[in-house]
């Protein structure tokens, strides 16, 4: 296919920038994931309660000595790992947990889920993490902890956030689910609050072969506390009978070992893999910065970007629009990159608190003010997936080829979202709407 920048939109029957044989699958799956699969179904041990069973043990030390902390329990999901965490950090039925209003619904479900109360605050416009800011406005005479979610990849403010919870004696779970191995100053995600939850979701950037989490602390008696939590709340010795004794609340939160025996397989490339989307990325940025229609995901000095989510702003300016034509511009934007073959998404639609869970069905929340997260929400798209796979640089150019092509038609782009936003007769403040793509 050739691609010249002046060709028409693929909207209105040009062609289109981008091949879909260009896409590369994540996560890769190659001779050591299939080894180890097959070698756990050779095993017959199948769980972490198995006598004997090696994987899900070995995953957990591999784990912990990555993240640098003394700590690791493997677990069935990161929603679980989340609710886990909370819960040996010792949050109860009605305490307060101030969790960002953009994260996946994974987040604050895990603090429901044990009776507590997800308190949603603002995020920052640029990071997209919990605004620091925004935390003592949370404050209550409940409040027992923070969540920090490491969103996208970028680690959240956390020596702003740690510095809150130490004063005011909160504990604190990171959800690092889309932070596997990201450098926060001398720290990695995952070791710098009291847990560390991570998601092994098939999409993630350490994935498994469907669902699987870690969490990860220094605490020993959290650790132990952690291990019987995931297993029925059972004492469970390391030799001898099993007493069927469950002497806390648990669950039954196990990891199978075929989840730990791929996540293992991946282990082993994580790093080659993490470097080769780090040099992809920055270059599909260093494309597209220069385009000044789109604000692209930041990247900070004194921390890394696991790069698991690349979520652009647009910017209404740089078509000539006025702020309130946000929405209209975002949805014309990705009808326009859609049609060029371009996967974008929303990853996320509403604010938490926005949530049919939280806002219909009366599941216990409290919400301060989230202007900036509806913000970001009305007029940002994402990529997700697509930039996974180290050798993701030819979708990526192709993509930034699309880019390029909407920004020199920005006139007929912009006129299209004006007559939309005419069309929707619809009024200033930026709302998000569930059926707006
Ligand atoms: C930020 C965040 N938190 C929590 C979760 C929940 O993880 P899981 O899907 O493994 O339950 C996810 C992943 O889906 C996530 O992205």
């Amino acid at each position: 296919m050739v691609r010249t920048s002046v060709s028409s939109l693929a909207m209105l029957g040009g062609p289109r920038s981008v091949d879909a044989a260009t896409r590369q699958p994540w996560p890769i799956v190659g001779p050591p994931e299939r080894e180890a699969v097959l070698g756990v179904l050779a095993s017959g041990k199948f769980t972490s309660a198995a006598s004997g069973e090696t994987q899900i043990p070995a995953l957990e030390q591999e784990w912990a000595a990555r993240v640098g902390t003394r700590h690791c329990v493997a677990v069935a999901n990161g929603t679980i790992a989340l609710s886990i965490s909370l819960a040996a950090a010792g949050v109860q039925a009605g305490d307060e947990v101030i969790v960002p209003a953009l994260s996946f619904v994974g987040s604050a479900l895990a603090v429901a889920h044990i009776g507590a109360i997800p308190v949603f605050v603002d995020i920052d416009p640029v990071t997209f993490n919990i605004d620091p800011g925004a935390l003592s406005g949370a404050l209550s005479g409940r409040t027992a902890a923070v969540m920090p979610v490491h969103l996208h990849g970028l680690p959240a403010d956390m020596e702003e956030v740690s510095g809150f919870a130490r004063g005011n004696g909160l504990a604190i779970v990171e959800d690092a689910a889309q932070s596997h191995g990201v450098r926060y100053r001398d720290r990695v995600t995952g070791s710098i609050g009291d847990c560390g939850a991570f998601s092994l979701n098939v999409s993630k950037n350490l994935p498994t072969c469907g669902e699987g989490g870690l969490i990860t602390t220094d605490d020993d008696k959290q650790a132990d506390k952690i291990t019987r939590m995931r297993q029925f709340g059972e004492w469970i010795p390391r030799s001898g009978e099993r007493p069927y004794l469950s002497g806390i609340l648990g669950w039954n939160g196990k990891m199978s070992a075929v989840q730990a025996a791929f996540t293992r397989a991946q282990l082993t490339r994580f790093d080659e893999w993490q470097a080769g989307r780090e040099r992809v990325v920055r270059r599909f940025l260093d494309r597209v910065t220069p385009l000044s229609c789109f604000v692209p995901p930041t990247a900070l000095d004194d921390r890394g970007h696991g790069w698991h989510i690349l979520r652009f702003r647009i910017r209404p300016a740089a078509f000539e629009l006025p702020p309130d034509h946000a929405e209209t511009l975002r949805v014309t934007v990705m009808r326009a990159l859609r049609a060029e073959g371009v996967p974008v998404s929303r990853y996320q639609s509403v604010p938490l608190c926005d949530q049919p869970v939280f806002a219909d069905e009366g599941t216990a929340h409290r919400v301060t003010d989230v202007g900036t997260t509806r913000q970001v929400l009305a007029d940002s798209f994402v990529l997700q997936h697509v930039h996974l796979n180290p050798d993701a640089g030819p979708a990526l150019d192709s993509i930034a080829d699309a880019m390029a092509k909407l920004w020199e038609h920005r006139t007929l782009i912009s006129r299209m979202a004006a007559d939309r936003h005419r069309a929707d007769g619809r009024h200033p403040s930026p709302t998000n709407r569930r059926d707006s793509q």
